[in-house]
């Protein structure tokens, strides 16, 4: 029995498959590498010591995708696969519409033609739009405010729907906050396409000299520092994350939403700051405007996840900071 990852060559899906692996779990990866480099699979197995089959493919292509379901014994599926970019999604709607939904939508006829009932969902923070309070537990309130986080609402109530319907699937959609970090080893990690959007991209490319300086996103924010306050999490802790949802999955029935953050709300300054700590490196910075859709804080409680799939995240932001950095440090060009 093996687990599929639709979009397992992606920053979070890279380093789900190699905790997968590590627990003993078979994986299967089907990427179109829209959003990333065939060469990641190649440090995976450098770190595995395995050959992670892999079909290059749009989830959303119906044959391709029947075939890699007729040709292997998948008991699971982490479907990652997703545009992600919250300000491009706002450019072109349609084009994060198509891709996020209609490959969800195959999927689903396709694990239902082939009787495979399990899926982990990659949701985000996002979906909280924003929050009336901090920590943000599961059942507040939802509603985004671009449609990316849209397309992950809509995916969340597709998933609903398709559990009220069939009392054999099994859903479990996970709402990541904010991953940053990269494997220990330094050889995967987060490849942004072009200037990055995400503050650690953004701080690891000062660093290494591609970028002049950092804008902090407004310092009038009700937050400590008037900095905005988010939920970093190590990008390993998210995905042993994921091995716990997989476990979960294989054992409960109906659709259930866990957060996966650390429960802990830093600021964009905490951030330089701990950056210097960690690494000895100064970012030089200037305040900007307040970016348009940021909210003010967004954190997680983590509770539901360590209650219900026996999870918590273990690593720190000196750890997240030192990750970062050796993963860019040592591919200033990406793969
Ligand atoms: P990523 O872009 O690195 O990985 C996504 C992968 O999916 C890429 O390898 C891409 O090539 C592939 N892909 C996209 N559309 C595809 C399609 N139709 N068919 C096959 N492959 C396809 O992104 P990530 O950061 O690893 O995020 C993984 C998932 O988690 C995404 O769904 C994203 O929306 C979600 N998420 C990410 C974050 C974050 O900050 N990184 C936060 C919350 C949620
Ligand atoms: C964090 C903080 C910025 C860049 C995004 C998506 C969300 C999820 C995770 C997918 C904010 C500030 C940033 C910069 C800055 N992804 N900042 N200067 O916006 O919390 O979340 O990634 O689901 O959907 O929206 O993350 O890293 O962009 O920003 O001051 O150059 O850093 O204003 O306060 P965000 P981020």
């Amino acid at each position: 029995m093996a687990i599929l990852l639709t979009g397992g060559a992606g920053y979070i899906g890279s380093h789900t498959c190699i905790e997968l692996t590590k627990e003993g779990y078979d994986v299967i990866i089907v990427d179109d590498f829209s959003n990333s480099s065939p060469k990641v699979m190649e440090r995976v197995k450098e770190i595995t010591g395995k050959d992670i089959p892999l079909y290059r493919a749009d989830v959303a292509d119906k044959e391709a995708l029947s075939r890699i379901f007729a040709e292997n014994d998948i008991e699971t599926v982490i479907h990652f696969a997703g545009f992600k970019a919250v300000g491009e999604s706002c450019r072109l709607p349609v084009k994060y519409y198509r891709n996020n939904i209609d490959s969800t939508l195959t999927l689903l006829e396709v694990m239902a033609e082939y009787g495979v009932h399990n899926i982990v969902f990659s949701s985000s923070a996002t979906v909280y739009g924003v929050p009336k309070k901090v920590p943000l537990t599961e059942d507040m309130d939802t509603g985004c405010t671009n449609p990316y986080g849209w397309t992950k609402l809509m995916i969340e109530q597709i998933l609903r729907d398709t559990a009220t319907a069939d009392k054999e699937f099994s859903a479990v959609l996970l709402r990541y906050f904010n991953p940053i970090g990269a494997h220990e080893s330094g050889r995967i990690g987060e490849l942004p396409n072009g200037i990055p959007n995400n503050l650690m991209p953004y701080i690891t490319q000062v660093a290494v000299g591609k970028l002049k300086q950092l804008s902090v996103f407004g310092n009038d924010y009700p937050t400590h520092d008037g900095t905005g306050v988010r939920d970093f999490i190590h990008v390993v802790d998210l995905a042993k994350g994921h091995v716990a949802a997989v476990k979960y999955v294989a054992s409960n029935k109906g659709a259930e939403v866990f957060n996966l953050g650390t429960g802990i709300g830093n600021s964009v300054l905490v951030i330089v700051k701990a950056f210097k700590d960690a690494n000895g490196i100064e970012i030089p910075y200037v305040i900007a405007e307040r970016r348009s859709g940021d909210v003010a804080e967004c954190y997680a409680d983590p509770k539901k996840a360590f209650e219900g799939l026996g999870w918590k995240a273990e690593k720190n932001l000196t750890d997240m900071c030192k990750d970062s950095w050796r993963w860019q440090s040592s591919n200033p060009d990406g793969y």
